[in-house]
């Protein structure tokens, strides 16, 4: 599936600058942690990267530290090259690997990272994920995992009305919030998915005309196809501690819908 209508690199580039603060890329408290944990990594040897994120790449540029980066689409991984530090399509420091995430790679890393990556897996591959991802950490290793959980039920149960009232009485004070929780009413239980396409479809532009010139929905994430998976936690959960420890969950603080993007880290289990 096409993750972004568009195949030009620099538009691309430009399209995702426009995300900052939603929920799609990481924002500063997460990077901040990010920073941190890469930091502390000792060993030199190369780590791996499910996606692009030009953030988590610019970490490792800085540092000048090896990195393996995984996305099926070359133009994406360019594309956000050039966000990153280096503002290099490919920087020196990268290898890049064109391919899905659920094939094997014949090398291991003490050092696995993911942002949101695996939200575009359907919950049926999220164990397939793991295992391969095990396959893949050093038995000392680190596998830090951000995702996008289920949101409360408080928030997937209300109406488009109750969204717009509560934007518009100052319980939701800024557009992130409120474009996560127009995503929020459109979850669906039967899949635990949810999407920006898939959000527009079901809401229309009629209704969502309601919430503009603050948020023009459908002009923000006209361009972006993603529909992401995100399951409820407790059975995240219960998936990874088939294969990992669950050493530290951290939670990002700007917005509300932060509350719904765990950040684990997680060590292979001594089976
Ligand atoms: C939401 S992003 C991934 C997350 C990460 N934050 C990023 O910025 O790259 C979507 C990217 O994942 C890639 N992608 C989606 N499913 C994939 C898969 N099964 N294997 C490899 N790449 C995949 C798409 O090509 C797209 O570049």
């Amino acid at each position: 599936m096409k993750y972004l209508f568009s195949d030009c690199e620099q538009e691309i580039a430009n399209i995702w600058r426009t995300y900052a603060g939603f929920t799609i890329r990481p924002v500063p408290s997460t990077i901040h942690y990010y920073q941190r944990l890469i930091e502390d990594l000792n060993s030199n040897s190369p780590s791996f990267l499910y996606g692009a994120t030009p953030e988590i790449r610019s970490i490792f540029q800085t540092l000048n530290k090896p990195l393996v980066v995984r996305d099926q689409s070359l133009t994406i991984i360019r594309a956000m090259g050039l966000l990153t530090t280096s503002g290099a399509p490919i920087a020196a420091n990268e290898v890049i690997q064109i391919d899905h995430w659920l094939e094997r790679d014949l090398q291991s890393y003490d050092f696995l990272i993911v942002d949101h990556a695996i939200n575009m897996l359907l919950w049926e591959q999220f164990d397939d994920f793991f295992q391969i991802a095990l396959e893949q950490l050093n038995d000392d290793g680190i596998f830090v995992c951000h995702l996008l959980i289920k949101p409360d039920e408080v928030f997937t149960k209300q109406s488009f009305d109750q969204v717009v009232n509560d934007y518009h009485c100052g319980l939701i004070d800024n557009i992130y919030d409120l474009a996560s929780r127009l995503n929020f009413i459109c979850y669906d239980d039967g899949t635990y998915q949810m999407g920006w396409q898939h959000t527009i479809h079901q809401l229309g532009a009629y209704q969502l005309s309601a919430l503009m010139p603050d948020l023009d929905f459908i002009n923000q994430f006209k361009y972006c196809n993603a529909m992401f998976t995100c399951p409820p936690q407790a059975c995240f959960e219960h998936l990874a501690s088939q294969y990992f420890n669950i050493v530290e969950v951290f939670y990002p603080h700007e917005y509300d819908y932060c509350q719904f993007e765990p950040v684990y880290v997680l060590q292979k289990r001594k089976l």
